[in-house]
Protein backbone atom coordinates (compact mmCIF):
# COMPACT_ATOMS: atom_id res chain seq x y z
CA UNK A 1 0.00 0.00 0.00
CA UNK A 2 1.19 3.65 -0.77
CA UNK A 3 2.78 5.25 2.37
CA UNK A 4 2.40 9.05 2.42
CA UNK A 5 4.55 11.65 3.16
CA UNK A 6 3.04 15.23 3.83
CA UNK A 7 4.75 18.58 4.27
CA UNK A 8 2.34 20.89 6.11
CA UNK A 9 4.42 23.99 5.45
CA UNK A 10 1.91 26.00 7.45
CA UNK A 11 2.10 29.92 7.14
CA UNK A 12 6.15 29.57 6.65
CA UNK A 13 8.01 30.31 3.38
CA UNK A 14 7.63 32.33 0.11
CA UNK A 15 8.11 31.78 -3.15
CA UNK A 16 11.67 31.82 -3.68
CA UNK A 17 12.26 29.83 -0.58
CA UNK A 18 9.82 27.38 -2.07
CA UNK A 19 10.84 27.40 -5.54
CA UNK A 20 14.44 26.48 -3.61
CA UNK A 21 13.16 23.66 -1.44
CA UNK A 22 11.67 22.23 -4.58
CA UNK A 23 14.73 22.40 -6.78
CA UNK A 24 17.05 20.65 -3.43
CA UNK A 25 14.41 17.72 -3.60
CA UNK A 26 14.47 17.27 -7.71
CA UNK A 27 18.32 17.29 -6.62
CA UNK A 28 17.84 14.89 -4.61
CA UNK A 29 16.44 12.76 -6.89
CA UNK A 30 19.00 12.87 -9.41
CA UNK A 31 20.05 9.96 -6.86
CA UNK A 32 18.52 6.92 -9.12
CA UNK A 33 17.54 4.59 -5.74
CA UNK A 34 15.99 7.14 -4.27
CA UNK A 35 13.63 7.86 -6.88
CA UNK A 36 12.58 4.51 -7.95
CA UNK A 37 12.13 3.95 -4.21
CA UNK A 38 9.73 6.72 -4.09
CA UNK A 39 7.97 5.61 -6.58
CA UNK A 40 5.61 3.77 -4.32
CA UNK A 41 5.53 6.86 -1.66
CA UNK A 42 3.31 9.65 -2.43
CA UNK A 43 4.89 12.56 -1.65
CA UNK A 44 2.52 15.77 -0.55
CA UNK A 45 3.43 19.43 -0.13
CA UNK A 46 0.73 21.64 1.57
CA UNK A 47 2.22 25.02 1.17
CA UNK A 48 0.17 28.19 2.02
CA UNK A 49 -1.85 29.49 -0.84
CA UNK A 50 -0.24 32.13 -3.07
CA UNK A 51 2.91 29.54 -3.67
CA UNK A 52 0.51 27.02 -5.41
CA UNK A 53 0.30 28.18 -8.71
CA UNK A 54 4.00 28.46 -9.06
CA UNK A 55 4.46 25.02 -7.61
CA UNK A 56 1.47 23.28 -9.55
CA UNK A 57 4.09 23.57 -12.32
CA UNK A 58 6.87 22.23 -10.10
CA UNK A 59 5.38 19.57 -8.87
CA UNK A 60 4.21 18.17 -11.82
CA UNK A 61 7.40 17.50 -13.26
CA UNK A 62 8.83 16.47 -9.98
CA UNK A 63 5.69 14.19 -9.57
CA UNK A 64 4.80 15.16 -6.27
CA UNK A 65 1.40 16.36 -5.43
CA UNK A 66 -0.14 19.06 -3.99
CA UNK A 67 -2.86 20.03 -0.71
CA UNK A 68 -4.27 22.75 0.58
CA UNK A 69 -3.93 23.59 4.15
CA UNK A 70 -8.26 24.31 4.44
CA UNK A 71 -10.74 24.85 2.20
CA UNK A 72 -13.83 27.20 2.29
CA UNK A 73 -16.74 25.17 3.37
CA UNK A 74 -18.65 26.94 0.82
CA UNK A 75 -18.89 26.83 -2.74
CA UNK A 76 -18.01 29.76 -5.04
CA UNK A 77 -19.86 32.84 -4.59
CA UNK A 78 -19.89 36.01 -2.23
CA UNK A 79 -17.49 34.95 0.53
CA UNK A 80 -15.02 37.24 0.71
CA UNK A 81 -11.47 36.20 1.97
CA UNK A 82 -12.49 32.26 1.76
CA UNK A 83 -10.80 29.50 -0.88
CA UNK A 84 -12.87 27.42 -2.41
CA UNK A 85 -12.22 24.06 -4.46
CA UNK A 86 -13.47 25.87 -7.79
CA UNK A 87 -10.98 28.65 -7.27
CA UNK A 88 -8.11 26.17 -7.33
CA UNK A 89 -8.91 23.85 -10.56
CA UNK A 90 -6.19 23.40 -12.97
CA UNK A 91 -3.45 24.07 -10.35
CA UNK A 92 -2.54 20.55 -9.95
CA UNK A 93 -4.65 20.53 -6.32
CA UNK A 94 -5.73 16.73 -5.39
CA UNK A 95 -5.61 16.98 -1.78
CA UNK A 96 -7.07 18.87 1.44
CA UNK A 97 -6.02 19.06 4.64
CA UNK A 98 -8.84 19.87 6.80
CA UNK A 99 -9.84 20.05 10.09
CA UNK A 100 -6.29 20.61 11.54
CA UNK A 101 -5.83 21.17 15.16
CA UNK A 102 -4.55 24.51 14.98
CA UNK A 103 -7.74 25.51 12.37
CA UNK A 104 -9.71 24.09 15.35
CA UNK A 105 -8.11 25.82 17.63
CA UNK A 106 -7.29 29.10 16.61
CA UNK A 107 -9.80 29.42 13.94
CA UNK A 108 -12.87 28.00 16.07
CA UNK A 109 -13.54 25.53 13.54
CA UNK A 110 -16.27 23.40 14.78
CA UNK A 111 -17.28 19.71 13.79
CA UNK A 112 -19.84 20.81 11.10
CA UNK A 113 -17.19 23.52 9.49
CA UNK A 114 -15.20 20.21 9.63
CA UNK A 115 -17.75 18.46 7.60
CA UNK A 116 -18.78 21.13 5.19
CA UNK A 117 -15.43 21.36 4.28
CA UNK A 118 -15.30 17.57 3.47
CA UNK A 119 -18.41 17.84 1.82
CA UNK A 120 -16.86 20.97 -0.91
CA UNK A 121 -13.41 18.43 -1.35
CA UNK A 122 -15.41 15.56 -2.17
CA UNK A 123 -17.94 17.69 -4.64
CA UNK A 124 -14.65 18.41 -6.02
CA UNK A 125 -13.25 14.81 -6.44
CA UNK A 126 -10.02 16.17 -4.06
CA UNK A 127 -8.73 13.48 -1.35
CA UNK A 128 -9.26 15.18 1.92
CA UNK A 129 -6.94 14.50 4.57
CA UNK A 130 -8.69 14.93 7.88
CA UNK A 131 -7.37 15.56 10.62
CA UNK A 132 -7.97 14.02 14.31
CA UNK A 133 -6.20 15.50 17.58
CA UNK A 134 -8.01 13.94 20.25
CA UNK A 135 -6.76 10.79 21.58
CA UNK A 136 -10.02 9.42 22.13
CA UNK A 137 -10.80 10.20 18.82
CA UNK A 138 -14.03 8.34 18.14
CA UNK A 139 -16.41 11.13 19.60
CA UNK A 140 -14.26 13.65 16.92
CA UNK A 141 -14.49 11.47 14.09
CA UNK A 142 -18.31 10.52 14.59
CA UNK A 143 -18.92 14.59 14.96
CA UNK A 144 -17.99 15.30 12.05
CA UNK A 145 -19.16 11.42 10.24
CA UNK A 146 -22.30 12.15 10.75
CA UNK A 147 -22.90 15.15 9.23
CA UNK A 148 -21.68 13.81 6.01
CA UNK A 149 -24.28 12.02 4.23
CA UNK A 150 -22.26 9.80 1.53
CA UNK A 151 -19.29 9.09 4.03
CA UNK A 152 -19.74 5.30 2.82
CA UNK A 153 -19.44 5.83 -0.64
CA UNK A 154 -16.47 8.38 -0.81
CA UNK A 155 -14.59 6.73 1.87
CA UNK A 156 -11.35 5.84 -0.94
CA UNK A 157 -11.39 9.57 -0.64
CA UNK A 158 -10.49 9.92 2.74
CA UNK A 159 -7.50 9.56 4.81
CA UNK A 160 -7.19 10.14 8.19
CA UNK A 161 -4.60 11.98 10.29
CA UNK A 162 -3.98 11.53 13.77
CA UNK A 163 -2.01 13.93 15.10
CA UNK A 164 -2.65 14.07 18.83
CA UNK A 165 -2.57 18.05 19.90
CA UNK A 166 0.05 17.76 22.58
CA UNK A 167 2.64 16.43 20.04
CA UNK A 168 1.78 18.84 17.69
CA UNK A 169 4.98 21.22 17.24
CA UNK A 170 6.19 20.45 20.96
CA UNK A 171 9.45 18.38 19.87
CA UNK A 172 7.59 15.95 21.74
CA UNK A 173 6.54 12.91 19.21
CA UNK A 174 3.52 10.37 21.10
CA UNK A 175 4.64 7.25 21.98
CA UNK A 176 4.30 4.87 19.40
CA UNK A 177 2.71 2.52 21.24
CA UNK A 178 -0.09 4.39 21.65
CA UNK A 179 -0.38 5.90 18.34
CA UNK A 180 -0.32 1.94 17.32
CA UNK A 181 -3.20 1.69 19.65
CA UNK A 182 -5.52 4.68 17.95
CA UNK A 183 -4.63 3.45 14.43
CA UNK A 184 -5.52 -0.20 14.57
CA UNK A 185 -8.91 1.12 16.36
CA UNK A 186 -9.75 3.55 13.48
CA UNK A 187 -8.78 0.82 10.95
CA UNK A 188 -11.10 -1.66 12.98
CA UNK A 189 -14.37 0.61 13.20
CA UNK A 190 -14.17 2.05 10.44
CA UNK A 191 -12.40 0.55 7.25
CA UNK A 192 -10.71 3.14 6.75
CA UNK A 193 -8.10 2.84 3.75
CA UNK A 194 -5.29 4.92 5.07
CA UNK A 195 -4.74 6.17 8.73
CA UNK A 196 -1.25 8.41 9.16
CA UNK A 197 0.31 10.07 12.07
CA UNK A 198 1.52 13.95 12.83
CA UNK A 199 2.99 15.50 15.63
CA UNK A 200 7.12 16.33 15.79
CA UNK A 201 7.52 13.70 13.01
CA UNK A 202 11.94 14.24 12.35
CA UNK A 203 14.02 12.04 10.61
CA UNK A 204 15.05 10.19 14.24
CA UNK A 205 11.45 8.91 14.18
CA UNK A 206 9.80 8.91 10.98
CA UNK A 207 10.28 5.20 10.03
CA UNK A 208 9.02 4.23 13.30
CA UNK A 209 5.61 5.83 12.87
CA UNK A 210 5.72 4.60 9.38
CA UNK A 211 6.00 1.33 10.30
CA UNK A 212 2.47 1.56 12.03
CA UNK A 213 0.77 3.73 10.06
CA UNK A 214 0.03 4.96 6.21
CA UNK A 215 2.09 7.56 6.40
CA UNK A 216 3.63 10.74 8.37
CA UNK A 217 2.06 14.69 8.69
CA UNK A 218 5.29 16.63 8.92
CA UNK A 219 5.38 20.51 10.27
CA UNK A 220 8.83 21.59 11.15
CA UNK A 221 11.33 18.93 10.03
CA UNK A 222 9.54 20.13 6.43
CA UNK A 223 10.45 23.69 6.34
CA UNK A 224 14.78 23.01 5.46
CA UNK A 225 14.68 20.60 2.70
CA UNK A 226 18.30 19.25 4.05
CA UNK A 227 16.01 18.37 7.15
CA UNK A 228 13.15 16.74 4.97
CA UNK A 229 15.43 15.09 2.56
CA UNK A 230 17.07 13.62 5.75
CA UNK A 231 13.57 12.09 6.77
CA UNK A 232 13.32 10.86 3.47
CA UNK A 233 16.61 9.33 3.52
CA UNK A 234 15.64 7.86 6.98
CA UNK A 235 13.14 6.26 5.46
CA UNK A 236 14.73 4.72 2.04
CA UNK A 237 17.56 3.33 4.54
CA UNK A 238 15.56 1.80 7.63
CA UNK A 239 13.67 0.20 4.66
CA UNK A 240 17.13 -1.92 3.35
P1 LIG B 1 4.90 19.40 13.62
O1 LIG B 1 3.52 19.72 12.90
O2 LIG B 1 5.59 18.32 12.79
O3 LIG B 1 5.68 20.68 13.63
O4 LIG B 1 4.59 18.88 14.96
C1 LIG B 1 2.73 18.69 12.40
C2 LIG B 1 1.40 19.24 11.95
O5 LIG B 1 0.86 20.12 12.62
O6 LIG B 1 0.86 18.82 10.91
Amino acid sequence: MTKYIIANWKSNLDINKAIYWLEQLEEYFFDVSAKNFFRNHEIIIAPPYPLIPVLAELSRSLKVKLSVQDLSPYGAGSYTGAVCAQNLTGLNVNYALLGHSERRRLFQETPSIVADKLIQAWQADMTAILCLDQEEIEPQLQAIQSQVENWQEKKEQLIVAYEPAAAIGSGESADVEQVQTVIEKIRQIYHQPAVLYGGSVTAQNTADFLQISDGVLVGSASLKTADFIRLLEAIKEASQ
